[in-house]
């Protein structure tokens, strides 16, 4: 396995996980990769690392261009395992290295995590010389972890900029023009999402500091280089981060005998009628991951359930807790669904939905056993009614 010139004396020795389908939840049907960036010049310069599993990679990468016993400094951006499982390994090669992390959470972290290693501290603006390179540190806690930041060459004119944006990609390619750009925006935005979208305001304050800087290349930790794309990734991200909105309704449910899917189904066609652009999903179909991604812009939810024995389906219980952590913004929402006798489920997920901080729309709309026609239509009149009122 060989490094990858990305400039002069600048390569890439990350890892290829073509089999990641499974990122901490985050379904990852392209697979992944863990960028590391190694620079040579007078102080050899390790820019993170690999998850442990794929230590052997990085290393014969590394090895390719240069004896790792020479690396000086490590820079860790961020201390997540996926950019730091590999200390250990490296600083067994090169056991005089010196590791930066942003300071204090940085230090804290990787210390915490990988015990009996010596970590110093860099904060924003503070730069460190590596010969004919002056490498400056920026803070972006919480793009994705309190610990993370970016490192700027401004030599090379490159960012290398950990999570931010990344994308779950596996490719022998590098860079963003080898890929249709609609299927590389999509997966930056199914990355953010299920990422970062708790952290608009913190996102907002790194992507001012970033586009201050003169910027060629963006090299992330997971996925393409931008280099032709870089003002399609800003854009984005100024979007996502913003919480932007589009006139754009998510119906998801799920279903026991296939009544509250007859109902999901009217639900999603009365919206469009209502002109708004509407997706339905069941949700033992789609990846919670995916249905984060349909609803971070989306203006409207309707959430269909059952009652199953006394309570929602445990389905629709298990993606509000996924949901729940990520928080996407500013939905209105109501819920529906069929029952046989007590009927609580919408109770319970309409009683989520509004401790989740969203604006419901309309009273949880019920049909005892399988719905009729009749009720169906008097259903999508309420709907509808409500809706034209928006
Ligand atoms: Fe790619 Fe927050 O780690």
């Amino acid at each position: 396995m060989e490094a990858v010139l990305i400039k002069e004396n600048v390569y890439w020795v990350g890892a290829i996980d073509w089999n990641l389908r499974d990122f901490h939840g985050y379904s990852t049907n392209l697979g992944g990769t863990y960028n590391a960036y190694l620079i040579i010049d007078e102080k050899v310069t390790l820019i993170d690392n690999v998850y442990a599993p794929f230590a052997f990679e990085m290393i014969a990468r590394i090895k390719s261009v240069i004896d790792p016993s020479k690396i000086e400094i490590i820079i860790s951006n961020h201390s997540e395992p996926d950019h730091s499982g590999s200390i250990r390994d490296i600083l067994k090669l090169a056991p005089n290295a010196k590791i930066y992390a942003s300071g204090p959470s940085g230090v804290r972290s990787m210390m915490g995590t990988y015990h009996n290693i010596e970590v110093f501290p860099v904060k924003t603006s503070e730069i460190i010389n590596i010969g004919k390179r002056d490498l400056q540190f920026i803070q972006t806690p919480l793009v994705h972890w309190p610990d993370n930041m970016v490192t700027y060459s401004s030599y090379d004119q490159i960012l290398f900029s950990n999570d931010m944006f990344g994308q779950h990609i596996a490719s022998f390619e590098r860079y963003d023009d080898s890929f249709p750009l609609s299927l590389l925006l999509d997966e930056l935005k199914k990355y953010y999402a299920n990422i970062v979208l708790p952290y608009g305001a913190q996102t907002q304050k790194a992507l001012t500091a970033v586009k201050s800087l003169d910027i060629k290349l963006i090299a992330p930790s997971h996925g393409l280089i931008w280099k032709k794309h870089i003002d399609a990734a800003y854009d984005l991200y100024e979007k996502m981060s913003t919480y932007h909105k589009e006139n754009k309704a998510v119906v998801i449910y799920d279903s026991m005998w296939g009544s509250t899917e007859k109902m999901a189904l009217e639900v999603g066609e009365t919206f469009e009628k209502a002109g708004i652009k509407t997706v339905v999903r069941h949700v033992r179909t789609s990846p919670a991951s995916d249905l984060i991604v349909d609803l971070m812009d989306a203006k409207y939810i309707a959430v269909g359930s059952p009652t199953l024995n006394n309570g929602m389906m445990p389905s629709i219980a298990s993606f509000f807790c996924y949901m729940r952590g990520l928080n996407p913004r500013n939905l209105s929402f109501f819920v529906f669904g069929s029952y046989g006798w007590s009927g609580q489920g919408t109770e319970f997920a309409d009683r989520d939905l509004e401790a989740m901080g969203y604006h419901r729309l309309m009273k949880p709309l019920r049909i005892l056993y399988a719905p009729k026609d009749e009720q169906l239509i008097q259903m999508k009149e309420v709907i509808l009614t409500v809706l034209n009122k928006l």
